[in-house]
């Protein structure tokens, strides 16, 4: 561009239709992006539009008005809230803890009587909505604009908490036109599992306190007086009810039902949940309990529970209230995902790869619909930092997939004398030197195969059914022929006759019998399931796979140098590094050409040509929770395949993964004609490649 010194552009002022079609804009796209999850527009495209307004804000400050979207973040920190009574009390909701089928058709039958309903009428029919565990929230907005968030509190006052719930990015900060004027929508605020798992690791690298549940995370992020604070800690929310709202005499809505409502909550942009349902009387309440029941492992959000609701609002109005629960509404909870439970002893398990892992043992308690009678500590510093002592009170937790965990001690409990948890410095299976090396937060034990403990791991590891696949070949027969020194080194396995067998604790001829058949089964596999069976540290099934592609053949990747293992699509220094080590050292070597010598063989091809892999030019958007992957595994298993995964759909989008409460993203792939697969079919198509 060339200016002219002599005439400096002039600053024009800016055109108020341009800023409120800037404004507009960002906020459809913030829809798009937070609620919808269906971003239109590139993340940079949205950058340039909020640094365009923001520029002209900073330029002209008379113009910056509360609902901007560059307001989200802003304002300094507090010293406390204010106060914020509330114009319709924030009820709580009756909870029903008998976690049978007689907890929804009591709640059922007490509806029917008091609408005095006999045998002979209709069934009643019932909104039921997930119970989300996060914190109530009640959003004020004034002819469209969010003029103010409050806690619940005691239900009559809570907290203006305005500033902190701005930044969350899917709560709209201003309505459609048609919305009334004034407008209080109520629900949850809430943190997803992954934004939590992801934070509390990154407090635990910082040194700093982790959270004990998503809830506790969510309601410190919403009660942090610092703003900027709050705006990094990822929220979310759902919208399930109303409060003050513009009567209907004076153009207010005039909802029939509570499904209307929501409904209408959803037009004006406001994130409902996609498990919300309609049931006819208590049999379809038992059905949605334990259908949800069901789901509630691979949701991506906690929750403790289902809440009915009498759909008719004329009928909520006949029922009432008695002491501030509304009789028309009741919280079916599921098993509690913490409970309170002692601990026994600390053990320091070992692992595959060496790790030592502090684990707490159990008095037996039922969490999670699981029976846990161990917790992991993670590692050293993770134990130290919560200060598990044997004979303490502790809270476990187990929600989801994720493997149970001790979150907190209740130190007024701890018995007199109990001490400190100090690590091993010496491995307790083979007594080795464990060590930790700088900058691992994990110690190792340093015997390698010559430790039983790695050895009856590497074993079970190579006979998995995703490496090798000796079937029938577990832990407790693992531990038999390892203890007994059946098994010195993996070829041992395939120098097992009947006779050292059958001479085994418990084993009778028969089995003897079947484990050898499985033995000889298991020598034709293929050079991935070969590889990944080895056990070397990093290469996982999706790195196995795409050594094989690359290489050909076990000798070529034996060999390869560091630069040529770089070139491999999945591999990087770590991976590669890893890979040089193990074949560097002569027993692994040597193992390997005694397995090939006991005739364990497969097939082995040309490398691969560079490209292209069988997902190449394949474009995959993933969503909702896959039952058995994550994300993450995934994106790198479709992109180890030579795939891409995108945000968001379009026509370019070859296939869509959807998983459970897959939202519109699905949606949008059934109306442009995208093929959806489930995780089955995404195997499928990644194996293909094996
Ligand atoms: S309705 C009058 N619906 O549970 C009914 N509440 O004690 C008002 N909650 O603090 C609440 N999920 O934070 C309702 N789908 C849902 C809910 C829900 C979670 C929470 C809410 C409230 C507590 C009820």
């Amino acid at each position: 561009m060339v200016t002219n010194d002599l005439f400096p552009p002039q600053a024009l002022p800016p055109d108020p239709a341009h800023v409120a079609q800037l404004r507009r804009l960002l906020h459809e796209h913030a829809h798009l992006y937070y609620v919808q999850d269906t971003p239109t527009i590139p993340d940079a495209e949205y950058d340039r539009l909020f640094q365009e307004l923001q520029a002209i804000e900073a330029q002209h400050p008379e113009l910056v008005a509360p609902d901007s979207p560059t307001q989200r973040v802003g304002g300094r920190a507090l010293d406390q809230f204010a106060s914020v009574r509330h114009a319709v009390p924030m009820l709580s909701i009756r909870t029903e803890t008998d976690t049978d089928a007689s907890g929804a058709q009591n709640f059922d039958a007490r509806v029917r009587r008091e609408l005095g309903l006999d045998e002979s009428a209709p069934a009643v029919e019932y909104v039921a909505e997930p119970k989300f565990d996060g914190l109530a929230m009640n959003l004020r907005y004034e002819n469209g604009v969010l003029v103010q968030a409050a806690t619940r509190g005691d239900g009559e006052a809570g907290e203006d908490v305005t500033q902190n719930v701005r930044t969350i990015g899917q709560i709209p900060l201003r309505l459609p036109k048609d919305v009334p004027p004034i407008l209080e929508v109520r629900g949850e605020v809430y943190m997803r599992r992954d934004d939590f798992e992801r934070l509390n690791e990154q407090q635990r690298e910082r040194g700093q306190k982790s959270f004990v549940n998503p809830r506790n995370a969510a309601a410190g992020a919403v009660r942090q007086l610092d703003p900027a604070i709050a705006a990094q800690r990822p929220l979310s929310f759902f919208a399930y009810g109303l409060g003050e709202v513009t009567p209907e005499q004076t153009g207010g809505p005039a909802f029939g039902t509570h499904y209307e409502l929501l409904q209408a909550l959803k037009i004006w942009g406001f994130p409902v949940s996609a498990l919300v349902g309609i049931a006819q009387g208590a049999p379809e309440l038992v059905a949605y309990y334990d259908l949800i029941g069901q789901q509630r492992d691979p949701l991506p959000f906690d929750i403790d529970g289902v809440v009915y609701k009498v759909n008719s609002l004329a009928l909520q109005r006949r029922m009432g209230f008695v002491t501030r629960e509304p009789r028309w509404a009741v919280a079916h909870k599921f098993p509690a995902q913490e409970q309170l439970t002692t601990v026994l002893g600390i053990d320091v398990q070992v692992g595959r790869t060496g790790k030592l892992t502090p684990v707490a043992k159990l008095v037996p308690v039922f969490v999670g619909g699981v029976t846990v009678t161990n917790a992991t500590l993670h590692n050293e510093d993770e134990a130290r930092r919560k200060d598990v002592r044997v004979g303490d009170t502790v809270i476990v937790r187990r929600a989801g997939d994720v493997i149970p965990e001790v979150v907190s001690v209740l130190l007024d409990k701890r018995p007199p004398g109990a001490t400190e948890f100090t690590m091993l410095r010496q491995c307790p299976v083979c007594a080795s030197a464990a060590v930790r090396e700088d900058g691992e937060v994990d110690y190792r034990c340093t015997g390698g195969l010559f430790c039983s403990a790695q050895r009856k791991q590497a074993i079970l590891h190579f006979a998995q059914r995703r490496a090798v696949e000796v079937e029938g070949l577990g832990e407790k027969l693992v531990d038999q022929l390892v203890d007994g020194n059946v098994i010195r080194i993996l070829p041992d396995l395939y120098r097992l006759g009947l006779t050292s067998l059958a001479s085994l604790d418990r084993m009778a001829a028969k089995s003897a019998q079947n484990i050898l058949q499985a033995l000889e089964k298991s020598k034709q596999t293929t050079l991935p399931r070969f590889l990944f069976g080895l056990g070397i540290r990093h290469v996982g099934e999706a790195t196995a796979k795409e050594l094989a592609r690359h290489f050909g053949s076990l000798d070529a990747i034996m060999d390869a140098s560091l630069e040529q293992l770089l070139q491999v699509s999945d591999v990087g220094p770590t991976v590669a590094q890893s890979l040089r080590t193990f074949f560097d050292q002569p027993h692994n070597r040597e193992v390997v050409d005694q397995l090939r010598a006991c005739g364990v063989t497969w097939q082995e091809g040309p490398p691969a040509p560079v490209t292209p892999t069988p997902l190449t030019g394949k474009t995959f958007v993933l969503t909702g929770t896959l039952p058995t992957m994550s994300r993450d595994e995934a994106k790198d298993q479709i992109e180890a395949a030579g795939g891409k995964v995108a945000g968001s759909v379009s026509k370019k989008t070859t296939f869509v993964v959807a998983g459970v409460e897959a939202g519109s993203k699905l949606t949008k792939a059934q109306e442009l004609g995208v093929a959806v697969l489930d995780e089955a079919g995404l195997k499928e198509l990644l194996n293909d490649r094996a």
